[in-house]
């Protein structure tokens, strides 16, 4: 597994590579879900690019970056172990040479939900995994659905830039309780932990959405939002200001 953290580098690197390529953007925090995404990229594509950059741009709240369970050693050693061809680990000057001068922004369905709760959010997502897509030029590129509305963006925005990546969305890992499998659970404590499974049980239990956040606040939530979009729920919220989002299919 080869290393890369300079973007001559990065660019050498894919200039020599003819056969397909698979490619999964992360935040580093490593978990199954994430390994979920590179195992199928392993499966479907001759070159297995994965970048871990923990992206400041896409943070709006200045303490959840501070606090996000990074952890690169550990990542590193996963990736080895799982034969990944290529790691990516970029600092901030080599992303943003400009700074943040230039961004993508969309205008519509990028204002819902996190959108809306995170101001910011979407740009900084946007504009860094367009970056990496022109970098990397993928033929695959692995999301998880845990973020759908990301993913849907994603999607919009490479058609609309007539980006040939394909953009393939994989299943939400879960833990046996249902719970999402997020970077962000290492930051709960174990009782939070436990009660945390209650937030995709209520949002899987077919009532309304007034009834699911009522239940929720009852348990000792904080409800951002309870959202239907599409044939989905979505729902984020914080239990001990970690915050927690999920989505199901309706
Ligand atoms: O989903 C994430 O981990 C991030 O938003 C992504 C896609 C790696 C962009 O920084």
């Amino acid at each position: 597994m080869k290393i890369i953290k300079t973007i001559k580098e990065l660019k050498e690197t894919r200039r020599g590579i003819l056969k397909s390529i698979g490619f999964v953007p992360t935040l580093g925090g490593l978990h199954d879900g994430h390994l979920s995404l590179i195992e199928e990229s392993l499966k479907k594509t001759d070159t297995t690019f994965v970048s871990v950059f923990l992206n400041p741009t896409q943070f709006n709240n200045k303490k959840d970056l501070e606090t996000y369970p990074a952890q690169i050693e550990d990542d590193i050693s996963l990736l080895k172990k799982m034969n990944v061809d290529f790691v990516f680990t970029p600092n901030y000057e080599a992303m943003y040479p400009n700074g943040y001068d230039f961004q993508i922004k969309e205008n519509n369905f990028s204002n819902l939900m996190e959108g809306e709760k995170r101001p910011g959010h979407f740009d900084g997502v946007l504009t860094v995994v367009m970056k990496l897509l022109q970098l990397i030029k993928p033929n695959q590129c692995f999301f998880g659905e845990k973020d759908y509305q990301q993913f849907l963006l994603i999607k919009k925005m490479c058609e609309e830039f007539f980006i040939d990546s394909e953009i393939i969305p994989m299943k939400t890992i879960r833990e046996e309780s249902g719970l999402a499998l997020s970077s962000r659970n290492r930051k709960l404590t174990q009782d939070s932990f436990e009660k945390a499974s209650l937030f995709y049980r209520e949002l899987s239990s077919g009532e309304a959405n007034e009834k699911i956040k009522e239940k929720l606040i009852t348990h000792g939530f904080e409800v951002d939002y309870i959202y239907d979009y599409e044939n989905r729920k979505f729902g984020a919220v914080y239990l001990d200001e970690v915050r927690l989002i999920d989505n199901v299919e309706v």
